[in-house]
């Protein structure tokens, strides 16, 4: 049994629902696939690519992306209801979206793939943020479309973020026998936006986007708090559409997503996986604990 990665299909994206369905129907009966969010914001299309999915792999696990939660399709009061609509569509479907223990009958060995709800902490809502300053002018929110396509219930007095993560707290404290691999849509260190010249391979790119500044949305440290408490082997991750294999103090933190097909001609993906190389095979439980 072999465990894939994917984040970031956007089947909105013709090239990439194409991706989806010439996957192998045979090839991947025996294995899991995670996929770290941002399938889609439309329902038909979301629903689509999880029954594709679910009818090439044993087991499929998933979590929202940001692109998943906006409204701007649809009768939803709000994100949060979006959200919850979601799970209930993943339960129908048997998309797994809470820890589960998978095993290899043949030799025995067990894993635990958690999945980790998140959302990003904005930089004037605490010391959470990934945000980095970087010169020039910022347009902040205005250019960023959650801002546009989002809608918000009162959280009780919770950021997002903070609402997102307290829905993990539950699965911090179970004991887990296995080894942990966890997953989330958004990033959970400040270091992993940035690329090493390792991974950029002597080219230079350009900022695609001078006007606004990522890091202000790309995650939160408290999904790192999360994942370290889970003692994780592996940490898959995406939103970001910059593709990392990346050691840090212990962790293997994954990142590699189909991306929008602009990205892929430009190369910005970093380093770029060719669509036979996706999904991504993290791990095999046939083979030795890293
Ligand atoms: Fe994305
Ligand atoms: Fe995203």
């Amino acid at each position: 049994m072999r465990i894939f990665a994917i984040s970031d299909l956007h089947v909105d994206h013709q090239l990439n629902q194409q991706w989806v369905q010439q996957l192998s129907e045979t090839e991947y009966s025996n294995d899991v696939l995670i996929i770290a969010g941002d399938i889609s914001d439309n329902w038909t299309h979301l629903q689509a690519t999880f029954i594709a999915l679910q009818n090439k792999f044993a087991k499929v696990f998933f979590v929202p992306g940001n692109h998943e939660l906006w409204i701007r399709r649809g009768n939803y009061t709000h994100s949060v209801e979006k959200f919850e609509q979601i799970l209930l569509l993943c339960k129908q479907l048997g998309i797994i979206t809470h820890p589960l223990k998978v095993e290899n009958h043949k030799n025995g060995a067990g894993l635990w793939i958690v999945p980790l709800f998140s959302w990003y902490t904005l930089p004037e809502e605490g010391s959470h943020s990934l945000f980095k300053t970087k010169p020039g002018h910022d347009r902040t929110m205005e250019v960023w479309n959650d801002f546009h396509c989002t809608k918000w219930p009162d959280l009780g007095g919770l950021t997002k973020s903070e609402y997102f993560l307290g829905l993990n707290a539950r699965y911090l404290e179970k004991t887990y026998d296995a080894p942990v691999i966890s997953f989330s849509h958004f990033l959970p260190r400040q270091d992993l936006i940035f690329s090493t010249e390792k991974e950029r391979g002597g080219m230079v790119f350009k900022d695609p986007h001078p006007y606004f500044n990522f890091s202000r949305v790309a995650g939160c440290q408290g999904i790192e708090h999360q994942l370290r408490k889970l003692n994780s082997i592996i940490h898959v991750y995406g939103h970001q559409h910059r593709n990392r294999d990346r050691m840090v103090e212990g962790v293997r933190y994954i990142s590699c997503c189909l991306g929008y097909p602009r990205e892929r001609r430009s190369h910005s993906l970093l380093p770029i996986y060719t669509s036979q190389e996706l999904p991504m095979m993290i791990f095999d439980t046939e083979e030795p604990l890293p």
